[in-house]
């Protein structure tokens, strides 16, 4: 039985990854990617601000040589809806160009922010580019993208926490809640 719920404006959030299970899942995609970039220093890039904390808790459990950079786009607003449209609102400091490059997503959505980044990046030349997520809603996509890692598939519900946001709050919750208005559990 959960009973973990958390209410914000009138809507009612239920614990749905707690934090252990984030946890071993990051462990398991950090050995991955640490084994597949094994003869490599890549890039790990971050996009903010959702994926600060996946960030850290992945770059911690990294065994190999990497580098860390951060970019901002704006997608959303203070909206649970995607508005449709992308803007880079802070640009990268390295330089992709010849490098292995991995994006750091907290979570795809309609894909838009992923496919944005991906023909922004071919401007870089990068040797390569991957992508990791922590979540991915398989049934929003509405765009094209190829994901090479995803933490955890969830279904087209709002979710809060660890990183994720709502009208830029809940962000530094250590567990994922779901928005259970329409009766999950
Ligand atoms: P996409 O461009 O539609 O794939 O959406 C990607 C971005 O939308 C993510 O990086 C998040 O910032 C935001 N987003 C999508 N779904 C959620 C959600 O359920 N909770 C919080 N933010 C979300």
């Amino acid at each position: 039985m959960h009973n973990n719920f958390l209410y914000v404006n009138g809507d009612r959030f239920i614990e749905f990854i707690d934090k252990e299970k984030i946890q071993n899942r990051i462990k398991e995609l950090a050995l991955e990617i640490s084994k597949d970039y094994k003869n490599s220093v890549p890039i790990f890039i971050g996009v903010l601000n959702g994926a600060f904390i996946f960030m850290a808790d992945l770059l911690k459990n990294i065994t190999i040589e990497a580098e860390v950079d951060f970019f901002k786009l704006s997608s959303y607003g203070d909206s649970k809806i995607s508005s449709g449209q992308v803007k880079m609102i802070k640009d990268l400091n390295c330089n992709p160009n010849g490098r292995d490059i991995i994006i750091v997503e907290d979570i795809v959505d309609t894909g838009l922010s992923i496919k944005y980044i991906e023909e922004l990046f071919q401007h870089y030349n990068p040797k390569s580019m991957k992508v990791v997520t922590l979540l991915l809603k398989p049934e929003s996509l509405k765009y094209e993208v190829k994901i090479d890692y995803i933490g955890f598939k969830i279904p087209s519900q709002f979710v809060i926490g660890y990183g994720l946001d709502y009208q830029q709050k809940y962000r530094n919750l250590p567990s994922i809640y779901i928005l259970s208005n329409d009766g999950v559990n």
